[in-house]
């Protein structure tokens, strides 16, 4: 089997091939760039083994570009890295590890080819290509990875137990490339993950939701959530994930399984958006329907205010997921919040000032969050999933009209906090926020229009009844 290169790439290993000729080390293009190359997958990233030293094997391969590209060195970890236009080549030394009689920890020291194979996490993953002058550009795959990405399974190539004490995070990683890829985990290999589970524990969080985070940014996020469920690494990594699983039974009356809903509701949002936090919005929109879960005699099952639990246990979830405590977890928050606002609009009371309302609370984020609330359809009655989709049609038709109208999206206050101030000769105080709120409120109540001459006229009259003077 050959793989093909680019013209650029090529020019790239032959150059890497010369010094390393030079220097009398063996090399191998090895791991994620082999196997992307025969799937077909775009990639930028080439990771280069040899038998000798990666970081004097790095200097002469940058010493033979003009100009001169930097090397990138980490001593301790006898790792380098060069910059090139097409790519981004990583040098290390081969290494395999060897266990003394009085000690458990491993010692890596120098290897060879097939013992830097036998370390890595997957056959796919194994894979190398020859950079040696005798046999350059041979497929070097002792594992069969080649069968393994024509069958499509992930499986490790040592006994998994083996391969994922060396690294727990693995586990992650096979369910992220099953998830990434469309393959399947070998039986033997999610047997292991499964019984192994517990040990992601002491992965760092940041690793961990590197891969979840990858997952989310598939195609179907919905595939590597679910091998997370089975394998019961959810159960640690994400158990308020993992609570919205199966329905309970009052009377002969159950509630849907909010877990697989929720995942529909995922892959529902991933088919119009490859952002992150919008299907992290998706995964978290209905976290609290367990800790407010009830059920109501005569009436069934209720989840009253899980949208607002659930607003409040974002921040959590983000603290605990390492995911960043910005502007970005602030937008999951919100589209938590304002999820059921939307569906709530049905033509008996799709008022104008509940249209204003709405845009005044999602701002910005309107049309993110009527994407949400699309996505949150998945019924399986064609009838109802009409009638929702044509309300929500008759929600965004509207929505756009009282915003062509009254301009709420991107509202700011027409009357500021200065001038009620200057006006009434007040300091900061509650008698200011009085009149702001109540001009507010007027504006979205369409008591007022929302314009400045208006709310001036408002501001005066509310003024008044706080038998505030003028000054000015
Ligand atoms: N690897 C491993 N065990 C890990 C991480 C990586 O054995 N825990 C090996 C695999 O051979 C992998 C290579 O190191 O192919 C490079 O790892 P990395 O760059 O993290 O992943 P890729 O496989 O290149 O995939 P991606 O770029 O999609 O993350």
């Amino acid at each position: 089997m050959q793989i093909v290169f680019t013209d650029k790439e090529l020019a790239i290993f032959k150059k890497i091939a010369a010094a390393a000729e030079k220097l009398a080390v063996p090399c191998y293009l090895i791991g994620g760039f082999v196997r992307d190359k025969i799937i077909g997958r775009p990639t930028k990233d080439a990771d280069i083994v040899c038998m000798g030293d990666g970081i004097e094997l790095a200097h002469a391969v940058a010493a033979s570009f003009k100009p001169k590209p930097v090397v990138a060195y980490f001593k301790t970890f006898g790792t380098a890295q060069i910059k090139l236009d097409e790519l981004e080549v990583e040098f290390v030394g081969a290494r395999k590890e060897s266990y003394s009689s009085h000690s458990r920890k491993p010692e890596v020291e120098p290897g060879t080819i097939e013992d830097d194979q036998n370390r890595r996490d997957f056959t796919i993953n194994a894979l190398a290509v020859s950079l040696n002058k005798h046999d350059f550009g041979t497929l070097v795959d002792p594992f069969n990875g080649m069968g393994d990405i024509e069958k499509k399974i992930i499986q490790t190539p040592l006994p998994p137990l083996q391969t994922f004490s060396d690294d727990p995070l693995r586990m992650m990683r096979a369910i992220r490339f099953a998830a990434q890829l469309h393959f399947t985990i070998a039986p033997e290999t999610f047997q292991a993950i499964t019984d192994n589970a517990d040990r992601i524990r002491i992965v760092s969080q940041e690793r961990i939701t590197d891969e979840l985070n990858k997952i989310m940014l598939s195609k179907k996020p919905s595939v590597g959530w679910d091998l997370l469920f089975r394998s019961r690494l959810l159960h640690i990594i994400f158990p308020q994930m993992a609570d919205l699983y199966g329905a309970e039974y009052v009377d002969g009356k159950g509630h849907k399984d909010n877990f697989y809903h929720t995942l529909q509701v995922l892959d529902n949002i991933s088919e119009k958006t490859g952002d992150l936090w919008l299907r992290w919005a998706a995964v978290l929109h209905d976290i609290a329907k367990p800790a407010t879960k009830k059920f109501e005699e005569g009436h069934g099952w209720t989840f009253h205010g899980h949208e607002v639990v659930g607003a409040r246990m974002v921040p959590k979830i983000f603290t605990r997921l390492k995911l960043p405590l910005n502007e970005k977890m602030k937008l999951v928050q919100k589209l938590v919040l304002l999820h059921l606002r939307p569906i709530g609009l049905t033509k008996e009371n799709i008022t104008d000032s509940a249209l204003r309302r709405l845009l005044f609370d999602a701002g910005e984020d309107i049309d993110n969050l009527m994407m949400l609330c699309e996505a949150d359809i998945t019924s399986k009655n064609p009838n109802k999933v009409k009638r929702y989709l044509q309300n929500f049609e008759l929600v965004r038709r509207r929505l756009q009209e009282v915003e062509e109208k009254d301009q709420i999206r991107n509202w700011q206050p027409p009357i500021t906090g200065e001038l009620i101030m200057e006006k009434f000769g007040l300091t900061p105080g509650r008698p200011v926020g009085i009149i702001k709120d109540a001009i507010r409120e007027a504006i979205l109540d369409g008591i007022i229009s929302n314009d400045f001459d208006a709310a001036y006229a408002y501001m005066l009259g509310k003024a008044a009844e706080l038998n505030l003077k003028a000054v000015k």
